[in-house]
């Protein structure tokens, strides 16, 4: 049965949230404040890189499905079911999450609620805000305890946004049990395609539902760490982290998948979640629990001086060695800089006096804005041209699959730093470069 949904932010959860709402058979309305994000949306165009995004916006724009406003009054009026898909940054000068946009959505949406609505958030919010933000939606609505709240944390990844909202493997709902309790049942239908195929439905307290979230994130950041730890032990003992992690990964109890050693977490997520959860059980009175979260960021930073320190090896001296860094998003397939590893190494080689030029497929553009001082070039070959040193940071296919003898000639000195492991090793040593993994092969 198609719901009216409003989807509240559209940033790439919102947006990607908003379009597969359509895609499912709702009919939605996305908000946002930013007139500008709105105006693009509007015409079909995704504010950020999110393969098959534009397509499905404009799929259910033309479909009648989906529009964009930025007045909250109309999701109000429109909608029975509303989504908040707000960011949850870090503080400023702190580790916990600035609850400012989600606080200021409820205070705005609230008081508009004069007949029964329900509310899901889904923001990566701190254990305890869903529950202080039922019992403000009842004070504010007009339609008192007819206006509900549950927590629908979201697991999409960038990159796979849109495959992760229609195919989701799993749903969590977490409903208030101090309240009457509708909210099951919205979710239910809102989600019956993906109830329909059998995805897990998993209905948690409150608090649990927001514990989930972060525990997912915490657990797969803890994983990227632990096999960067490793990686540094590799390095000490010429063993070869990619081989190890193959074979750990071949117990099902392990698991290959999130065991790629390279220059580590970074992104709007993993790491700003990680030091919102440590910041919240200090909070609680747990720090302790969760101390070994500082060591996960901990050596997920170190990675960052590691591959400095690895390209001062390899030149000799950083100061006037002309650096070529092939990727500036935190991953490949999007355009995120945020707490990108990749774009922080090309900062710091630059800040130690190298001469640094930089190409990523989609990330120039907002690489540019926060590090105006490097170079920026439009494809690999030119990063590369006349370069001492080639270090891949992101692993993008086209990087992936550049041509080590064909590259050769272009360069001063062949060497690369492979910091995403994601090289065909042997091609590149049989053609004569100098190469060096994370966490494995040094020639
Ligand atoms: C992450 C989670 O994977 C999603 O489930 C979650 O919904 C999302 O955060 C969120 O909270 O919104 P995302 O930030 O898109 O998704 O990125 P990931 O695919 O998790 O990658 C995070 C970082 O870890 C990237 O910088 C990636 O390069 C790095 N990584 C990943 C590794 O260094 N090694 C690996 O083996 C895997």
């Amino acid at each position: 049965m198609a719901e009216r949904v409003s989807v509240l932010g559209t940033g790439y959860l919102g947006a990607t949230h908003a379009a597969g709402m359509a895609e499912l058979g709702h009919e939605v309305i996305g908000v946002d404040i930013d007139p500008d994000k709105v105006a693009r949306l509007s015409a079909g165009e995704a504010p950020f890189f999110e393969p098959g995004l534009p397509e499905l916006l404009r799929k259910h724009l033309d479909s009648g499905r989906l529009r964009f406003t930025t007045e909250v009054a109309e999701a109000a009026d429109f909608a029975d079911v509303h989504f908040i898909g707000v960011g949850t940054p870090q503080r400023k000068g702190e580790y916990a999450a600035d609850l400012t946009f989600v606080d200021g959505v409820i205070e705005t949406l609230a008081p508009l609620l004069t007949r029964p609505a329900t509310i899901l958030g889904k923001s990566t919010v701190p254990v305890g805000t869903a529950a202080r933000l039922a019992a403000r939606v009842r004070e504010l609505a007009p339609v008192g305890d007819e206006a509900q709240l549950g927590w629908n944390p979201e697991f999409l990844r960038e990159g796979f946004a849109v495959e992760d909202t229609l195919r989701p493997d799993r749903i969590v709902v977490g409903v208030d049990t101090a309240g009457p309790g509708a909210v099951e049942d919205v979710a239910r239908r809102v989600y019956a395609d993906a109830i329909g195929r059998d995805t897990p439905f998993l209905v948690t307290d409150l608090a649990t539902s927001e514990l989930i979230k972060v525990s997912a994130n915490a657990f797969l950041a803890t994983k990227i760490s632990f096999i960067n730890a490793i990686a540094e032990v590799c390095e000490a003992t010429g063993a070869d982290v990619v081989d190890l992690a193959d074979a750990i990964g071949h117990d099902a109890r392990i698991g290959r998948k999130f065991l790629g050693a390279g220059l580590g977490f970074g992104g709007g997520c993993l790491p700003k979640d990680i030091r919102a959860f440590m910041a919240r059980a200090g909070e609680l009175g747990v720090d302790q629990a969760l101390t070994f979260l500082r060591e996960v960021d901990n050596v997920n930073m170190r990675r960052r001086d590691q591959a400095v320190g690895m390209a001062e090896d390899m030149v000799g001296v950083l100061p006037g060695a002309r650096i070529a860094v092939l990727g500036a998003a935190f991953k490949p397939d999007s355009d995120d800089i945020r707490d990108s590893p990749a774009l922080d190494v090309a900062g710091k080689l630059h800040l130690h006096g190298a001469l640094v030029t930089v190409h990523d497929p989609e990330a120039n553009a907002n690489a540019s804005k926060v590090w105006p001082t490097l170079t920026y070039v439009d494809d690999a070959i030119s990063a590369c041209q006349g370069a001492d040193l080639v270090v891949v940071a992101t692993e993008w296919k086209q990087f992936r699959e550049l041509d080590p003898v064909a590259l050769k000639g272009i360069v001063a000195h062949a060497r690369v730093i492979d910091g995403r492991n994601c090289l065909p090793v042997q091609d590149w040593i049989d053609a004569g470069w100098h190469y060096r993994g994370v966490g494995r092969y040094a020639s």
